[in-house]
C-alpha cells in the first residue's frame, strides 16, 4: 500500500485542487472531473507516474506471458492518465514478497490471485471482491453484500475479465453465454417457442436482472418482478378500476418470464391456467371450457357447455374474459370488457 499512497499523493499534488483520497481505493468514488479540472491536469505526468508504478510488474510480465496482460491498456482499467486508474498492484496487492523475485528458485505468489492458473491457487472470493469493491462499491453494487452471488462464493472475476478488451458479460450479445455457464436450464427456456428476445441479442438478462444484489427477491433490477416488467409492459401497471389479484401481485403467477411453449410465455394453457385458482362452479351460467353439454370438467368443479363461441375450445375462459390484466370499462368488473 506505501507505494500505492505514495503514487496517489503524487497524483494529487499534480491535480492541485483535488483533495488527496484518503487511500488509493478511494480515488473513483470521487465525483468525476469537471471539463476545466481536467484541463488543468497534466495528463502526461499522471501517466507516466503510473506507468512507473505498473514498471514494477511489466518488467516481468510483458508481451511475452502466456495469456495478454498488456491489453489492459486498451481497456477502461488502462486510461493512465485518469488518476482514478488502478494500477497492477490496485487489484493484486501490494505483492512485495512476489516483487522480490525467485529466491532458491521459487517466487511467492501475489497478494491477490484472480484464478488458479500459473501454479497458484487463487485467492478466496472475498479477498478477490474486496480487491475491486474498494472502488467499485457504489450504487449498483450496495446489494453485493449478501445477494444470491456473494453469498454462493461468487465474486467479480468469475463475471468480468480484465486484461482483455473485450467484457463479454457487459455486450448484451454476449452476456447470456457468460450467465449460462452456470445457469444451463436458463439457455434451454430462452430456447422456448415463446421467449423474450434474449437469443436475439435485443435484450440480456440485465435488462430484468440485477447481477450485483437487490433489494428484490431472485436479483430482480427493480425494487420488485412487476416494477422490472412495467419498465417495459407500461400498459399492464394499471391502475385499473376493475383490478385482477394476481396480476398486481406477480406476473409470474401466470407467466414464465425465461420462456415457454405455451405462447404468450403461460406457466399453462388456459383454461388449466385460470382453474389453478378458480376451482369452483362457474357462475354465470354460460358456455365455458372445453367441456362436454352437461359433464363435468375433469379435474375441475366445472359442468362442461360446449363453447358457443367455436374460438378455440383450449383458450375459452379468454373468449369471453379477455381483460385479463385488468379492465377500465366501468361494467367490466368480471375483465370480459
Ligand atoms: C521478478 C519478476 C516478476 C515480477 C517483478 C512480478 N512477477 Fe508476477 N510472476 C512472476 C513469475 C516467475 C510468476 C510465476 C508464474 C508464471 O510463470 O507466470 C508470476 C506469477 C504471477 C501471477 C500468477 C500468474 C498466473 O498465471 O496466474 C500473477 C497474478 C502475477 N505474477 C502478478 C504480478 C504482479 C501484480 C506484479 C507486480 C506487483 C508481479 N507479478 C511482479 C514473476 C514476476
Ligand atoms: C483503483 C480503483 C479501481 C479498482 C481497484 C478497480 N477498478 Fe474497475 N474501474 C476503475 C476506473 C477508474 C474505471 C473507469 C471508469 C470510468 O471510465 O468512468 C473502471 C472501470 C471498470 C469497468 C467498466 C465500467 C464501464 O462503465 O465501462 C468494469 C466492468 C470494472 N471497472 C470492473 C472492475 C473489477 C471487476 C475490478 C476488480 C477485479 C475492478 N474494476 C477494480 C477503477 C478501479
Ligand atoms: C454474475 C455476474 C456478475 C458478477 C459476479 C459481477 N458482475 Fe459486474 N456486471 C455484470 C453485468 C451483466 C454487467 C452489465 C450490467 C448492465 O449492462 O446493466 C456488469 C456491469 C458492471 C460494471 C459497469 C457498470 C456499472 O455498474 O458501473 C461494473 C463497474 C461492474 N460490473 C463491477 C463489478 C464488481 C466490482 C463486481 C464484484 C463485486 C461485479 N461487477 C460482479 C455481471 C456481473
Ligand atoms: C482491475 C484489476 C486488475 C488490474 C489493474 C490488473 N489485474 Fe491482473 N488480473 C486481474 C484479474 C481479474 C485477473 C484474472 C484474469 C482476467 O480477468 O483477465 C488477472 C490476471 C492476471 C495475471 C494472470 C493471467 C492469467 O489469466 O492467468 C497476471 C500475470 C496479471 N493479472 C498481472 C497483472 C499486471 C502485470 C498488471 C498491471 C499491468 C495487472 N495484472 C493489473 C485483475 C487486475
Ligand atoms: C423478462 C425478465 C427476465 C429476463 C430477461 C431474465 N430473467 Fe431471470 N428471472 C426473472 C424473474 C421474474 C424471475 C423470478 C421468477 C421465476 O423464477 O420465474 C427470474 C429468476 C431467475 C433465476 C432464479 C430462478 C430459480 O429458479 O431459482 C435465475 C437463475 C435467472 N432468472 C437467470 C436468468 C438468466 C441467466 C437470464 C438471461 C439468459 C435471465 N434470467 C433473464 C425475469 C427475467
Ligand atoms: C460462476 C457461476 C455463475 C455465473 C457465471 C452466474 N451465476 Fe447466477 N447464480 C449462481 C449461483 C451459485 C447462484 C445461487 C444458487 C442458485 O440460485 O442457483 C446464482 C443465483 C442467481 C439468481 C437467483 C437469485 C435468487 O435469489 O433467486 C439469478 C437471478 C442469477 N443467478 C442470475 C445470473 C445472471 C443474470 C448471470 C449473468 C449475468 C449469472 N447469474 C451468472 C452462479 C452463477
Ligand atoms: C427490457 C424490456 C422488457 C422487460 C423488462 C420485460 N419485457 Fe416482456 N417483452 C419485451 C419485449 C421486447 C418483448 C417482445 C415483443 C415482441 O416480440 O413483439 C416482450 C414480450 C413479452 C410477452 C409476450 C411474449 C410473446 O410470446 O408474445 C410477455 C407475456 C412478457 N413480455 C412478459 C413480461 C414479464 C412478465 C416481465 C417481467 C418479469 C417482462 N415481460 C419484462 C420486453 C421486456
Ligand atoms: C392471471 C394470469 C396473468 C397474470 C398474473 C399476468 N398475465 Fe399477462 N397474460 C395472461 C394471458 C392469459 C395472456 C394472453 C392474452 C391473450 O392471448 O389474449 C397474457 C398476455 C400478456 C402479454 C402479451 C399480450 C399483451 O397483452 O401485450 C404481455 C406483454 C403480458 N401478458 C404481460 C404481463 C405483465 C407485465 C404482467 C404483470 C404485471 C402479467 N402479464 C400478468 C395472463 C396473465
Ligand atoms: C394465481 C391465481 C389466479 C389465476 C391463475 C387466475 N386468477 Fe382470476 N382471480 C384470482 C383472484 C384471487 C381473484 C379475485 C377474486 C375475488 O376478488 O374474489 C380473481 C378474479 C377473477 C375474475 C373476476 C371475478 C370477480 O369476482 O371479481 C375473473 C373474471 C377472473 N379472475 C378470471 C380469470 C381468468 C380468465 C384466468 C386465466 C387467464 C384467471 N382468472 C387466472 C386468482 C387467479
Ligand atoms: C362464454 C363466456 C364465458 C366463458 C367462456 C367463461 N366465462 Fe367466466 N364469466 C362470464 C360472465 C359473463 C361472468 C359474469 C358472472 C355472471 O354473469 O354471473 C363470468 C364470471 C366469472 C368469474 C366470477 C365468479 C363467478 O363464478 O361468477 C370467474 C372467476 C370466471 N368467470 C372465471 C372463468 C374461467 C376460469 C373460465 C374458463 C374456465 C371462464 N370464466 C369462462 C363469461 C364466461
Amino acid at each position: 500500500m506505501q507505494i500505492l499512497t505514495r503514487f496517489m499523493m503524487a497524483a494529487a499534488v499534480v491535480l492541485g485542487a483535488w483533495s488527496a483520497p484518503a487511500s488509493a481505493a478511494d480515488a473513483i468514488r470521487l465525483p468525476a472531473l469537471g471539463a476545466s479540472q481536467a484541463a488543468s491536469v497534466d495528463a502526461a505526468v499522471v501517466s507516466k507516474q503510473h506507468l512507473a508504478e505498473d514498471a514494477k510488474c511489466t518488467r516481468c510480465h510483458d508481451e511475452n506471458e502466456a495469456k495478454p496482460i498488456l491489453s489492459i491498456f486498451q481497456t477502461p482499467h488502462g486510461v493512465t492518465a485518469d488518476p482514478r486508474t488502478p494500477t497492477c498492484q490496485s487489484c493484486h496487492g501490494p505483492s512485495l514478497a512476489h516483487l522480490a523475485g525467485p529466491v532458491n528458485g521459487k517466487i511467492a505468489p501475489p497478494d491477490v490471485r484472480f484464478n488458479n492458473d500459473g501454479g497458484y491457487k487463487e485467492s478466496g472470493a472475498d479477498k478477490r471482491a474486496t480487491a475491486c469493491l474498494a472502488c467499485h462499491s457504489g450504487t449498483q453494487r450496495t446489494h453485493w453484500e449478501g445477494s444470491a452471488h456473494q453469498a454462493n462464493g461468487l465474486a467479480c472475476s468469475d463475471c468480468h475479465v480484465i486484461h482483455s478488451p473485450v467484457d463479454k458479460v457487459r455486450q448484451r450479445a454476449t452476456q447470456p453465454a457468460v450467465c449460462y455457464t452456470c445457469h444451463k436450464d436458463r439457455r434451454a427456456d430462452m430456447m422456448k417457442v415463446s421467449h423474450h428476445p434474449v437469443a436475439e441479442g435485443k435484450m440480456a438478462c440485465s435488462d430484468c436482472h440485477n447481477p450485483h444484489g437487490s433489494v428484490a427477491p431472485h436479483l430482480m433490477k427493480k425494487d420488485s418482478v412487476n416494477a422490472t416488467c412495467w419498465t417495459c409492459h407500461a400498459d399492464k401497471r394499471g391502475p385499473f378500476l376493475w383490478e385482477h389479484q394476481p396480476v398486481t401481485e406477480d406476473c409470474t403467477n401466470c407467466h414464465n418470464p425465461h420462456g415457454s411453449n405455451v405462447a404468450p410465455l403461460l406457466k399453462s394453457r388456459p383454461p388449466f391456467l385460470c382453474q389453478e385458482c378458480h376451482d369452483g362452479p362457474h357462475a354465470s351460467g354460460t358456455a365455458f371450457g372445453p367441456g362436454i353439454a352437461g359433464a363435468q370438467v375433469p379435474g375441475t368443479g366445472y359442468v362442461g357447455v360446449p363453447n358457443t363461441s367455436g374460438n378455440g375450445a383450449g383458450r375459452a375462459c379468454l373468449n369471453c374474459h379477455v381483460m385479463v390484466h385488468g379492465s377500465n370499462n366501468p361494467a367490466g368488473a368480471f375483465l370480459h370488457r
